[in-house]
């Protein structure tokens, strides 16, 4: 039976290549159904564990989706250009940094969907992350086992497989699939998807595998982020090499010795791409050598080897219905045309910024007006123009108020400034705004805490500031509307979950004017604790490289309004203080005869309370050396959750290993004495 099974498996995976992959199926689908079904059975039968690999195993696993995962290394976005002269620049660019070595340059469609990165451990896949805030990703393995396209093992009969594989790629719906699938969220009563990209990623977020099963998810593997045992000279080759694992890579790809044959590439695609089955909205153009690509590198967001060169924005006509303001949380009045919904590059636009009282002036925009809206790639639609000879005289010019429509207190303007501002503290509008900035994405990223939630939370008086969030409990929330048991003890989970937040995090989530996230990673990897950086002068903030006078104000005068708002979050427990505590007394010691002092970690997989970074941070302060592999030199491997090669490797080459808490103790042994 074994070698039924066994034989049943390879020719399973085959067929699934064939059909999925390379598009060119061999039998029926009736015939492979037949084949699923003898496996399964068989596999019943045998009693023997079911290796996660087989096919059989696509849906199920049970891992918890969703938990945050660092990334090996940042998932990177792309930076955009959108004509012939700005693709002209990216090549000047790079040419003049390689100092006019000539490089070719890889071309790729830009694929509409959701960037991911698959984990491949001796050939079987283990582990899929979102791109997340791009350092860390969410957990969505067991989604995106259930990708027919993603190969639950790569392919050994051309070379071997490596011992680890890391690729990234994206995950789409095809163009014709979306409306199926709206079709029948209308009939279920769901809201509609707005286009085939929010399709995916919802998909992808989906507690339940089986259901993430059933929607027709695609990918395009589209680079080789780490391997094990491999090595690459160009970009091309690494694809060709990801295709042979059988990894499903676009076959539109092409290699240029120069950007002018870049642009013809782009121009042909620019009239070829409607045929596609499914959304791109560019080309990718990256440098083919590897070695180019690392002597090139990187800014904090994007790699300077590649650019995206998108296509033309699509534009529509519509009417303004209305124009309201919003409050933001630093005050700001914005005012923000209501439109009459129009369908736009594939989604439903209803409304759009008019960004400031000046703005309005200029364009002379009316209530009534006819607009044309533009929308570049994925970004927020925007006004372009003003169809003024379509006006009937029946359009109304929008008088900006005097005072926040939320709480009814005079607005400032101030001199050169063309924000409005609600300087009321006790705003509302700009609490709410405070606690979703607080609650969002790459800053606490607490999940469910969505703007409908945080409106009750405020007008039910249960949250008066971010602190008060961490005293929420399960009962009185499950009493909120459309909230329930499961939902408030998911949220106070969420909640607690932010408390292990890293200090950065948690400095931009504090909302402080000009400090974006950037700026608080300077500001704590100069000062290390938001205490410390609170007692922190203008003259000290500002002698920080990249920090301006501006920046330094806006610190310092938060700083000192807010100590109690700091105290009430040391009070809730967030772990950022008690670590960052921990290290800023370290800083004091000269650290030469710590436990840490003249000897050489390696830190893997994540840390509960702080980032690697923070931990490399710690270890440096205290006199230690931090490498990236695991060697004979290496005197202890510090593991978090998750680690995998390199722990491997320190239990072969029999070197200790500290867990996390071990590591705290380590750290705090000192910072007693
Ligand atoms: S390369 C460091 N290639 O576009 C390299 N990205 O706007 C980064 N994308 O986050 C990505 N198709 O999710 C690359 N052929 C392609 C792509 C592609 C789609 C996505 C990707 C990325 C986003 C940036």
């Amino acid at each position: 039976m074994r070698t039924e099974i066994d034989g049943l498996r390879a020719l399973i995976r085959h067929h699934e290549r064939k059909y999925y992959i390379e598009n060119h199926p061999e039998i029926s689908d009736t015939e492979f159904d037949v084949l699923m079904k003898r496996l399964e059975a068989l596999e019943a039968a045998s009693g023997a564990p079911i290796p996660p690999d087989s096919p059989t195993q696509r849906v199920g696993g049970g891992a918890v989706l969703g938990t945050r995962i660092p990334h090996r290394n940042p998932m990177l976005s792309l930076n955009n250009s959108y004509d012939a002269q700005e693709l002209r620049e990216f090549g000047e660019r790079v040419q003049r940094l390689l100092e006019d070595v000539p490089a070719e340059y890889a071309t790729e469609l830009k694929i509409d969907g959701l960037g991911v990165s698959l984990i491949y451990e001796d050939g079987v896949f283990v582990r899929g992350l979102t791109r997340g805030d791009g350092e860390y990703g969410e957990d969505i393995t067991d989604n995106l086992r259930t990708i027919r396209s993603v190969p639950l093992r790569l392919l050994e009969t051309e070379t071997r497989v490596p011992a680890v594989l890391e690729v990234r790629g994206e995950v789409f719906i095809p163009k014709d699939r979306l409306n199926a699938i709206n079709e029948a969220r209308e009939t279920a009563g769901e809201p509609l998807f707005a286009n085939p990209r929010n399709a995916a990623a919802g998909s992808l977020r989906l507690q339940d595998a089986s259901i993430t099963a059933s929607r027709p998810l695609d990918i395009f593997v589209y680079n080789l982020n780490y391997v094990e045992g491999f090595e690459f000279e160009t970009h091309t080759e690494s694809l060709e090499q990801m295709k042979r694992w059988g990894l499903k890579c676009n076959p539109h790809t092409a290699c240029h010795k120069s950007i002018e044959e870049v642009q013809h590439y782009y121009e042909q695609w620019v009239k070829k791409r409607h045929d596609l089955p499914y959304e791109t909205d560019g080309i990718v153009v990256k440098v083919d050598r590897f070695s180019y690509q690392h002597e090139l590198g990187a800014t904090s967001k994007y790699p300077r080897w590649a650019i995206a060169y998108k296509f033309n924005a699509q534009r529509a006509t519509t009417t303004i219905e209305k124009i309201e303001i919003q409050v933001g949380r630093t005050g700001v009045l914005t005012p923000v045309a209501i439109l009459k919904p129009v369908v736009l590059a594939g989604a439903t636009i209803t409304h759009a910024t008019l960004h400031n009282e000046q703005e309005i002036q200029a364009k002379d925009v009316r209530v009534g007006d006819r607009i044309v809206l533009e929308r570049a790639g994925d970004v927020i639609p925007k006004i372009v123009e003003v169809l003024t000879a379509d006006r009937t005289g029946d359009e109304v010019a929008f008088v900006f108020p005097d005072r926040c429509p939320i709480c009814d207190m005079p607005v400032k303007r101030t001199e050169g400034e063309v924000a409005v501002r609600c300087v009321d503290v006790g705003c509302v509008a700009q609490l709410k705004r405070r606690i979703a900035h607080y609650a969002s994405r790459n800053a606490l990223q607490i999940e469910g805490l969505g703007p409908a939630t945080i409106d009750q939370l405020v007008d039910n008086d249960m949250v008066g500031d971010v602190a008060d969030l961490y005293a929420l409990e399960v009962k009185p929330l499950s009493k909120l509307e459309r909230m329930g048991v499961p939902s408030a003890g998911n949220l106070v989970h969420q909640i607690e979950q932010s408390k292990t937040a890293p200090v950065e995090k948690v400095l931009f989530g504090l909302g402080i004017f000009h400090v974006g996230e950037t700026v608080a990673e300077l500001l704590i990897e100069r000062f290390l604790s938001l205490d410390a950086l609170s007692e922190a002068t203008v003259e000290e903030i500002q002698s920080v490289d990249g920090i301006g006078p501006q920046i330094a104000e806006s610190v310092v005068n938060f700083f000192s309004q807010s100590q109690s708002l700091l105290e009430k979050l040391r009070q809730a427990g967030l772990y950022c203080f008690t670590i960052a505590a921990a290290s800023t007394r370290s800083e004091a010691s000269d650290g030469a005869d710590s436990f840490f002092s003249g000897k050489t970690f390696v830190v893997t997989g994540s840390l509960e309370g702080m980032t690697r970074t923070e931990a490399s941070k710690e270890i440096k302060a205290r006199g230690g050396r931090v490498t990236s592999s695991v060697t004979s030199k290496t005197d202890y491997l510090i593991a978090g959750e998750g680690a995998g090669s390199k722990y491997a490797k320190a239990v072969e080459l029999d070197i200790p290993i500290l867990t996390e808490t071990d590591f705290f103790q380590k750290l705090e042994q000192r910072d007693a004495e």
